[in-house]
């Protein structure tokens, strides 16, 4: 693959409760949601920011880690 995808950090969201949205925004001049992932307490999604995804916003309780550092949303 040689797309931007090849460098991309991954990150990682750990639900702390049931039903916690990991929504994805879509990268350009266009923002807006194209993908919400819904997350039970103790599910994992490792993701990446990508050619289509710019940003993520996410809902409910969660562990956040990047290379940035970790936190939670409470
Ligand atoms: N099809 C999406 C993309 O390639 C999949 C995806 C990657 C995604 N990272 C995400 C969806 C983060 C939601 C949140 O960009």
């Amino acid at each position: 693959m040689t797309d931007r995808t090849d460098k991309a950090e991954y990150f990682i969201i750990k639900a702390l409760e049931n039903g916690v949205n990991v929504i994805g925004l879509t990268r350009g001049h266009d923002t807006r949601f194209h993908h919400t992932e819904k997350l039970d307490q103790g599910e994992v999604m490792i993701a990446q920011f990508t050619e289509h995804t710019s940003a993520i916003k996410v809902r409910g309780k969660a562990l956040i880690q990047t290379s940035h550092g970790e936190m939670t949303n409470e």
